[in-house]
């Protein structure tokens, strides 16, 4: 039962008509099958088919025949002798099912034929009406243009976390009976890693690691658990009609050690006691087992949502409302992130909180300004030292050539003296009488007396 059904997975589509034919024209041998069935090329093809005869079912011997024209048959199956099936069809038919169970199973069908069974003990003269089985694929090219696959062509996972890669099909219309099979491209051909009809085709390092997710009818995404490799996937409905033949296209699934890091924000302009909106969000690959996150404030519940970013890739976000206070300040905001693989990360953001109450406004202007003030005393004091320094050392080489050239040439001192001396004697001169304005020049004796008298 498992192994028909099994085949039935390359079976594009099973068309059974209402009401089998049958044929009582071969008197107490009654064949039953469908007028036609419909088959992907290189498929296998099973052919239901039953029959009621004589009791004695041992004595009889089953031969399945190709139809040609003008009754050029080929027997594709011979229950005695094999030796006499065309050798297009050696190897490639077998019986299925037992007793009363005429099934003919044909591997790798490339072509529409016709087919009919026939009973040799019955003395049969006539044929009977063959079941036609419709061969569509890739070589018709209608019919394989009507399916497509969209889906990304890369997405990171988590190594040892899951990954879903978001897909979508669309098929011929009225075609609702498919299998969905995905694949995984290896150097020595492509193995299939998720079968929606058996587990069993599955390649043994996918099996019970594979699962669509399914959100709508027309969805074909995959989701893989404990992803640890790079692989190159791609969905099809059997080996003709996939993504991968159709169009050279696949997804390549990246493998990461590292997690995405939590983003935090609204920790910008903090103000005590004014109410703000936190977030904290990270990306990751599968929705179906999302990360979690964690504040280090633990008054609000954790409320995180998802966000759809397309093409496969997630955020996680939570959001909480925060009144910040003043006690909070030079203190740390943790947002903690954990993975499906149990990793997890952490965010940190030291709050920087500003206290509307104090007049001096925020302590970074204060500190600024006190820097400032500190820093222009620091330069005064030093250009006033500078200054001094260089007054004091032009004052004492002044002294030291004055020293060398003797006090005679003392200027300013000298000038002064004259100049004080003269008007005095210009006083004196006045006093005495006489005509002062004339005869004042022409008496300098005087005066060099006077100023060798007082500075003696
Ligand atoms: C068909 O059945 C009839 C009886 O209904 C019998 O007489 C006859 O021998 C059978 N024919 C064959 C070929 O078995
Ligand atoms: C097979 O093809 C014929 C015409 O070529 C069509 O009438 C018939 O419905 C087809 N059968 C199936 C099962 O698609
Ligand atoms: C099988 O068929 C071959 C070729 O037709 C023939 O030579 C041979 O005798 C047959 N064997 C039996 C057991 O009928
Ligand atoms: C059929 O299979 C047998 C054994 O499995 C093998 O010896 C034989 O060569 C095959 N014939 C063909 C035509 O493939
Ligand atoms: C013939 O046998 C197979 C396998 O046991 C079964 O799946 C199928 O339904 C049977 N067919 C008929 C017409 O009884
Ligand atoms: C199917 O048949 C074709 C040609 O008849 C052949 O090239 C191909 O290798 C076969 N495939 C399988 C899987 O046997
Ligand atoms: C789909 O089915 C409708 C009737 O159910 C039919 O008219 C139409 O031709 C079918 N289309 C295809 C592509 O088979
Ligand atoms: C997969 O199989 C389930 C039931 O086994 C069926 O409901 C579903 O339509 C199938 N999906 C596809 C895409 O084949
Ligand atoms: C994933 O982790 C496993 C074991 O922890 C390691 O063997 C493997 O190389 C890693 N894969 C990648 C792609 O880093
Ligand atoms: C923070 O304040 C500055 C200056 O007041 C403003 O430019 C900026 O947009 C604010 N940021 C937020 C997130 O409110
Ligand atoms: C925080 O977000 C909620 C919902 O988006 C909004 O109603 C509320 O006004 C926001 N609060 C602040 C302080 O921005
Ligand atoms: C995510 O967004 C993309 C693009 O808008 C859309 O096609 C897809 O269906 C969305 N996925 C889900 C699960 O809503």
């Amino acid at each position: 039962m498992m192994s028909h059904f099994d085949s039935l997975q390359w079976t594009f589509c099973l068309f059974v008509l209402p009401g089998y034919f049958t044929d009582s024209q071969q008197g107490n041998w009654t064949f039953t099958f469908p007028h036609s069935i419909e088959t992907m090329i290189h498929s296998t093809v099973d052919i239901p088919c039953s029959f009621t005869g004589p009791n004695d079912p041992k004595k009889y011997h089953l031969i399945w025949y190709e139809y040609g024209v003008r009754s050029t048959h080929q027997q594709v199956y011979n229950s005695d002798n094999q030796s006499q099936v065309h050798p297009d069809y050696i190897n490639r038919t077998s019986l299925i099912g037992g007793g009363a169970n005429c099934s003919l199973r044909i591997k790798n069908m490339t072509k529409t034929a016709w087919y009919f069974p026939e009973i040799t003990s019955s003395n049969s003269n006539n044929e009977q009406k063959p079941i036609k089985v419709n061969v569509t694929g890739c070589l018709n090219r209608p019919t394989c243009s009507d399916w497509s696959f969209s889906f990304p062509r890369t997405i990171k996972a988590l190594n040892g976390s899951c990954v879903e890669i978001p897909c979508t099909l669309t098929s011929p219309e009225n075609v609702t009976d498919f299998n969905l099979i995905w694949f995984l491209r290896t150097p020595t051909g492509d193995i299939p890693v998720y079968n929606n009809r058996t587990r069993l085709r599955v390649d043994r390092r996918y099996r019970g690691r594979t699962s669509l997710v399914r959100m709508k009818w027309s969805s074909c995404s995959l989701r893989i658990n404990d992803v640890t490799a790079e692989g190159q996937f791609y969905p099809g409905i059997n080996r003709e009609i996939n993504a991968f033949n159709l169009d050279e296209k696949f997804c390549t699934v990246k493998v990461t050690d590292l997690p995405m890091n939590p983003e935090i924000t609204g920790t910008e302009n903090l103000t005590d006691s004014s109410p703000v909106n936190l977030t904290c969000s990270v990306t990751h690959t599968c929705l179906s087992n999302r990360p979690s996150l964690r504040w280090n404030i633990h008054n609000n519940q954790n409320n995180s949502h998802k966000v759809n970013l397309t093409r496969g890739n997630w955020k996680e976000q939570s959001d909480i409302l925060y009144i910040p206070s003043i006690k909070d300040h030079n203190t740390s905001l943790e947002c903690k992130a954990t993975f499906p693989n149990g990793l997890s990360i952490v965010q940190r953001v030291t709050l920087f909180i500003e206290d509307p109450q104090s007049d001096s406004g925020p302590d970074n202007l204060q500190n600024s300004v006190i820097a400032v003030t500190v820093f222009s005393g620091i330069i005064c004091l030093l250009l006033l030292l500078l200054v001094v320094f260089i007054y004091k050392r032009m004052k004492r080489q002044r002294t030291t050539v004055m020293r060398r050239m003797g006090e005679t040439q003392e200027p300013t001192y000298a000038d002064l003296e004259r100049s004080t001396m003269e008007e005095d004697y210009a006083m004196l001169k006045t006093n005495c009488g006489g005509d002062s304005a004339m005869g004042h020049e022409t008496e300098p004796p005087d005066y060099e007396n006077i100023l060798k008298t007082s500075e003696d």
